[in-house]
């Protein structure tokens, strides 16, 4: 089942009670929710606290992407905060595998993502250990920029290495320029979640992602 995640980094932040609750009516399948550190990328977004103020809002699951340099340091943060998957970069950390352990012993999904520049042989070590890979379809850090096709061929390639190995369960996500034009491609590459911010927020709600699914499986 492919399921739309919006990026609630598009929202009104000072109306975020109020899109919150609009996404989940509108269909939504759950809520991408981009930390950044001003580090890891050259922006900021929210912390914990917001997760926290979120999470009694909406039934929704609450998948948080860090951007954030030793994202180690935060997870017991986010996982108490409400996480319902958290996912750390590839190369935010020295010691991945690790800090994958410590969010599964935190009782929350583990996620490993990856940047354009990475290749799927960089995770392939801890490709058992998780529940979610991402890959990047854009270089993190702001919404509404251009989707890189070139970024399929790793979707591609983790949708078979899943097919090809019986204890892999991981969900394949996309997550940057995705929109009615995008989405398509994904799916066929073997995507199963797609984040959509900027697409998302730039008209009604509900058809945008009544769109976005019907693209997802044409
Ligand atoms: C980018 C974030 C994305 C972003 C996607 O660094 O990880 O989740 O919100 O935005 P769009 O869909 O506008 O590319
Ligand atoms: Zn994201």
């Amino acid at each position: 089942m492919k399921q739309i995640a919006p990026s609630i980094l598009s929202a009104d932040f000072m109306n975020l009670q109020r899109d919150i609750q609009n996404l989940e009516h509108a269909g939504a399948d759950l809520l991408h929710v981009d930390i950044m550190d001003g580090m890891f990328v050259p922006n900021l977004s929210f912390g914990p606290q917001v997760v926290a103020g979120l999470r009694p809002l909406t039934q929704l699951g609450l998948d948080i992407h860090l951007m954030v340099e030793q994202p180690e340091r935060y997870i017991a943060q986010f996982a108490e905060a409400g996480a319902d998957l958290i996912m750390i970069h590839a190369e935010a950390t020295q010691h991945l595998y690790r800090g994958l352990q410590m969010i599964k012993d935190a009782g929350v999904k583990a996620g490993v993502v990856i940047n354009p520049g990475t290749p799927v042989s960089a995770i392939e070590p801890v490709l058992s250990l998780v529940d979610q890979v991402l890959v990047m379809t854009v270089n993190p850090g702001f919404g509404g920029q251009t989707f890189i096709p070139a970024m399929l061929t790793k979707v591609t390639e983790l949708a078979i290495y899943r097919q090809q190995h019986a204890e892999i369960t991981y969900t394949i996500e996309v997550d940057g320029g995705v929109n009615d034009q995008t989405i398509g491609a994904c799916a066929k590459a073997g995507a199963d979640i797609f984040v959509a911010g900027s697409y998302t927020f730039a008209g009604d709600l509900a058809t945008r992602i009544a769109t976005l699914k019907q693209a997802a499986h044409d």
